[in-house]
């Protein structure tokens, strides 16, 4: 063998269909109105019968086949009425056309782990990501519970949620940006209907806190391995009588 006959064996080996990037997303709203998995690829003139291949979880059947030289797609059960089959990635290259899922309204059920397969006789590649689909509060309340001489409680609840939410009370010294955890007293996570509903209440006595005038108290729920993060305020005001303390202010509602 000479140099020049070894170079062209390395081109050949390496030349083989190739996974680029698969976009999945981590985490979607329940009931968005679509998402798009991306598997971006290349390819050779050697990558003859090139088919693309997407799976869910650990199933053995693909949910999607697309052989592009055939102009032949094939879906499963499962994404029957829930594919956009029009849609094309933008590129001219007919060979990546139909690579995409284009899901609509995403739900609980089709969370899991997508994996992209893209194979040829030149060779394969393949990668999965998890995407975890969850269900917002559909119901947030943060109240004033109790108010003695010198304590004072509130509680927060969110309701409806999916998969099992967290939830923290938390105190707020706007003046300093001081926060400090609100001493806890009870705390519920019940399951109705698959969903998940979660209470928190605590307290705290206004003598142990520094001078002040405006005290807020924050409670915050989100969806851990999800962007899901609600909150919402009541402030205080220290020195006022006890039926006007309590104010509901400004509540934020931020979900990204
Ligand atoms: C695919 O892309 C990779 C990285 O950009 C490159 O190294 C490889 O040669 C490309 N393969 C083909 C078949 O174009
Ligand atoms: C999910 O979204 C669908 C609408 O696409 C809605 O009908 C359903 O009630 C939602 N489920 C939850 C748990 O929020
Ligand atoms: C399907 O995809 C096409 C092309 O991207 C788009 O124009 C159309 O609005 C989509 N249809 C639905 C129902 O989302
Ligand atoms: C949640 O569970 C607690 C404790 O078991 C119960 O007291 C409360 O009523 C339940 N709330 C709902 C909405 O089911």
């Amino acid at each position: 063998l000479n140099v020049l006959t070894l170079s062209n064996l390395c081109l050949i080996v390496t030349v083989a269909v190739r996974i680029l990037r698969l976009s999945v997303p981590h985490s979607v709203e329940n009931g968005t109105d679509h998402v798009i998995l991306d598997c971006e690829y290349n390819y050779s003139v050697s990558d003859l019968r090139l088919v693309v291949k997407w799976f869910y979880n650990e199933n053995l059947e693909p949910i999607y086949q697309w052989i592009p030289k055939l102009n032949a797609r094939h879906i499963s059960e499962m994404l029957l009425g829930r594919l956009n089959l029009s849609y094309k990635v933008n590129s001219p290259d007919p060979y990546f056309q139909y690579r995409a899922l284009y899901l609509l309204r995403p739900t609980l059920d089709i969370a899991g782990k997508y994996t992209c397969q893209v194979m040829s006789l030149a060779g394969h590649d393949q990668r999965h990501q998890v995407m975890m689909v969850y269900a917002p509060a559909k119901r947030f309340s943060l109240s004033q519970t109790e108010v003695s001489s010198s304590d004072v409680g509130v509680s927060c609840e969110a309701v409806g949620l999916y998969p099992r939410p967290e939830i923290s009370l938390k105190l707020i010294f706007p003046q300093t940006s001081k926060q400090l955890l609100l001493q806890e007293s009870k705390k519920y996570v019940n399951i109705t209907r698959s969903l998940y509903s979660i209470w928190l209440s605590g307290w705290f006595r206004e003598d142990d806190l520094p001078e002040t005038n405006k005290i807020v108290v924050e409670c915050e729920v989100s969806i851990p391995g999800t962007d899901y993060k609600v909150s919402k305020e009541i402030s205080f005001y220290t020195g006022l009588t006890t039926s006007n303390r309590g104010e509901e202010i400004n509540p934020t509602f931020t979900s990204s």
